[in-house]
């Protein structure tokens, strides 16, 4: 285990361990110890979560992060990985000038591929927010729907600390909006968002078929039905149960 100190406020440190089972473990032990405003990296996790009951790939090629904030001035917590997304891409953006996108509820996206995912847990006293970027990956395993890397992208290897500081700086520069839930934050995730007006269709219930609309203040996700009536999604635990109902259909 390596401790480095940092001065991106708030953060304070960045907690930096070879192999565990998921940042979001260690980050949880930590936030229950009172540990705030520290970033808990891996190099491997054995058992990384991701949205729902997935779990989530990561290799040494991966940058793989949570950061544990207080949980005192959230906004709102089904907003959380929402407006981490925007952070996160501008970090990405500034460090690579990679243009890309953001997909509900927490996918990081280039050119229809998932190049990371975000996972928001709100703990009460603290949240914790998980961050997954393939990085340096030359290829992935075949069980993975769709993943590409920045190596894929830019056909160059990249330091990780460079994204991941990237990464802070901006939810340093961006925190009081991100803790405030800060309507500029929210437009500037639909703008930089990959679903807005494309179909949906819950396979099991397939007349549910819909046009996402809009995202709505509390992060949820807006749904025309064809019947003209319109659902809301939210990103909660509860929501990935009606997630696992539908998946996305591009519209073509
Ligand atoms: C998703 O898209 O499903 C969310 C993926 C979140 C992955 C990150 S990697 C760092 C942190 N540790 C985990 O186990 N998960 C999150």
């Amino acid at each position: 285990m390596r401790e480095v100190p940092i001065n991106i406020p708030p953060f304070k440190k960045i907690i930096s361990l070879y192999r565990v089972s998921s940042t979001m473990d260690v980050a949880y032990m930590l936030g229950r110890l009172g540990e705030r405003d520290i970033i808990v990296e891996a190099e491997e996790q054995w058992a990384g979560r991701g949205k729902g009951e997935n779990r989530w790939f990561s290799d040494d090629n991966s940058l793989t992060f949570s950061l544990i904030l207080d949980g005192g001035f959230i906004y709102k917590s089904s907003l959380l990985s929402i407006l981490a997304g925007v952070m996160v891409r501008r970090g990405i953006i500034s460090a690579t000038g990679i243009p890309i996108k953001l997909k509900w509820p927490n996918d990081i996206i280039f050119n229809g591929k998932k190049l990371g995912g975000i996972l928001g847990e709100d703990r009460g006293k603290f949240v914790i927010i998980g961050i997954g970027i393939n990085i340096n990956q030359k290829s992935f395993p075949s069980w993975l729907d769709m993943p590409i890397s920045l190596y894929q992208i830019i056909g160059k290897e990249n330091r990780k600390d460079d994204i991941l500081l990237s990464i802070l700086r901006e939810f340093s520069l961006g925190l009081e909006g991100f803790i405030n839930g800060d309507e500029r934050l929210i437009n500037e995730w639909k703008r930089s968002c990959d679903i807005l007006g494309k179909k949906i269709a819950g396979y099991e219930i397939p007349k549910e078929e819909g046009i996402v609309i809009d995202l709505a203040s509390d992060g949820a996700l807006i749904v025309e039905t064809r019947d003209g009536r319109k659902r809301r999604i939210y990103s909660t635990e509860e929501l990935y149960r009606v997630e696992r109902r539908y998946r996305w259909r591009e519209n073509t």
